[in-house]
């Protein structure tokens, strides 16, 4: 039987799949609108999100909600998760299995809000849908694959480090509006019939990649 929206989230609380619950005070599911037409795609929680339980609601928060605010988004009209729901510890990167263990939630959120418009924040949300890409190429940019639309932003705690990242993401947001708006002439269309066949030789690659390393032929 299908989850509802808030049966997810409380499941999703519960979760120790991995090594990031045990150093964590509690699983960060997500926080916004259930119906969102708009799903934003962070990190991993940080030290003021693992306290509230809340996502993006420390100093790099502060700042998504002034990047929402300057194209006219209320962040109560969003849905906003990330690619790990507890903390890495000391705020580390996290690891590849601690992002795969984390992706039943991610692919949970999406198929259950069924966004219209993924808003990927920094390389980790990026390389979910586009591992080949680099964020410091394609920021700014949004695509249209799989008849959705992805907008690629670098992580907003740039900002805190360098302000002069603050223009680059300000700038970068305005994509989303003209989105919003019914202009997509900035959207460049990766869903071509091309493209699909390259995806999915690709998959079948990578599965056969797979299936050979689990016969321990590191080929
Ligand atoms: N950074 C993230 O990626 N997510 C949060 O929730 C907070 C900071």
């Amino acid at each position: 039987m299908e989850l509802t929206f808030d049966q997810l989230i409380e499941k999703c609380k519960k979760c120790s799949k991995c090594r990031l619950r045990s150093t964590a005070t509690q699983v960060v599911p997500g926080d916004g609108n259930p119906k969102a037409d708009i799903m934003f795609i962070g990190e991993g929680p940080g030290k003021n999100e693992d306290i509230e339980g809340v996502p993006f609601c420390g100093a790099a928060g502060k700042f998504l909600d002034e990047l929402l605010a300057s194209i006219d988004v209320k962040r109560e009209d969003v849905f906003i998760t990330n690619m790990v729901r507890c903390r890495p510890p000391g705020n580390r990167d996290p690891e590849d299995d601690e992002i795969q263990a984390c992706r039943e939630w991610t692919n949970a959120f999406i198929k259950i809000i069924t966004p219209k418009v993924f808003v990927l924040l920094g390389r980790f949300a990026m390389a979910k849908f586009f591992p080949k890409l680099k964020i410091s190429q394609v920021h700014g940019n949004a695509y249209r694959k799989w008849n959705r639309l992805f907008v690629i932003m670098y992580h907003p705690a740039v900002a805190l480090y360098n302000g002069s990242f603050r223009d680059t993401l300000t700038n970068d947001m305005t994509i989303l509006r003209e989105i919003l708006d019914g202009d997509e002439s900035r959207v460049e269309n990766l869903d071509d019939e091309k493209n699909e066949i390259k995806d999915m030789l690709e998959k079948k690659r990578e599965e056969k990649k797979g299936e050979k390393s689990q016969l321990g032929l590191n080929l």
